[in-house]
């Protein structure tokens, strides 16, 4: 017969509770992982039909770019010092597909390497934009990653930049000649939707349709996968937990970023049908791949 103190009843029946609680943390986090998983397949389904097009199409990507290339235009980036802006203008520079790169920032970049020495750039403050408007003339092409997060803004302060600067910058873009416009937004951007950070996307995506741009290009990225230089502990949470998911689905709730700015590029360079698109995430990722071609 055995006999154990009171003390180590307890620790046996401890040991047993906590074996318990790892057994049910373990079942729902498989079941949450399934649910994602889930609704993963789901978005990766519904968002493959509208963009296979893309990869059926037989693109050259040097004839693209000699066409483009020759018709000598210039562009404009707002938000070069963010996680996009930078990338976009790390490709446009690289393809030397525009006769001029204008970057407008609220601060002036410093660049190492030879091949941004051409750049103009434009400090301007968002407060007073039109005191700048010289700075938006004379642009073919505008890319707009501008964009802050009420984390870092507050409400306010979100709304401000997110909808107020890119509507009065896309203004005077089109005052001063822009005849394509493209906008970063984001997946699920609905100017009905209760949740502010769409709602605001929603919101400046119709805006900006309303003053009449020739061409109108609107990318709605999912999760930007980058390693952000910024610390956001809840994007690099989301990150690490969809960068697996993603080698399964890549559209399904993310998206590399390089994706995002090749697609930028390459629609630029493919003479648009429609004045205004919606590129969606799954077509962004499509449109992207035909860079690598
Ligand atoms: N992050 C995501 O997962 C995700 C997903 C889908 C869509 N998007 C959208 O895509 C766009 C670009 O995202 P991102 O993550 O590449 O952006 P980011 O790295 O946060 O860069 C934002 C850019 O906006 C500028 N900016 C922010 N606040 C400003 C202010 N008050 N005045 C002037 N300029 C200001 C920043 O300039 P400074 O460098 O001077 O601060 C920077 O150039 C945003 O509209 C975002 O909502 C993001």
């Amino acid at each position: 017969m055995i006999i154990c103190t009171k003390q180590e009843t307890m620790l046996v029946s401890q040991g047993l509770f906590l074996k318990r609680q790892y057994f049910i943390y373990g079942r729902v986090l498989g079941l949450l992982t399934i649910l994602v998983a889930l609704i993963a397949i789901v978005c990766n389904h519904f968002g493959n039909s509208e963009s296979a097009s893309y990869l059926r199409m037989a693109y050259d990507m040097k004839t693209l770019e000699d066409n483009f290339r020759a018709k000598n235009e210039s562009c404009f980036i707002l938000g070069a010092s963010g996680e996009t802006g930078r990338e976009l203008l790390k490709e446009i520079v690289s393809r030397q597909i525009f006769s001029r790169i204008t970057l407008i920032g609220r601060r002036k970049l410093t660049f190492e390497d030879k091949s941004y020495q051409s750049l103009v750039q434009e400090v301007v403050d968002f407060e007073k934009l039109d005191d700048y408007s010289a700075a938006f003339q004379g642009h073919d092409v505008g890319y707009c990653c501008l964009g802050t997060t009420k984390a870092k803004a507050g409400t306010e302060g979100f709304i401000r930049v997110d909808h107020d600067y890119v509507l009065n910058s896309a203004r005077l873009a089109k005052a001063g000649g822009c005849s394509h416009f493209n906008l970063e937004s984001s997946k699920g951007a609905d100017k009905a939707s209760g949740f502010l950070y769409l709602r605001v996307k929603g919101e400046v995506e119709a805006d900006v349709e309303k003053l009449g741009f020739e061409r109108y290009s609107i990318f709605r990225p999912a999760v930007l996968l980058v390693d952000r230089q910024e610390s956001r502990p809840a994007e690099w949470l989301a990150r690490k937990f969809l960068g697996p998911l993603s080698t399964m689905f890549p559209t399904a709730m993310s998206i590399p970023i390089t994706s995002v700015v090749r697609a930028m590029v390459v629609n630029t360079l493919i003479a648009g049908e429609k004045r205004v698109e919606i590129i969606e995430n799954n077509a962004v990722y499509n449109l992207g791949k035909v860079a690598e071609k």
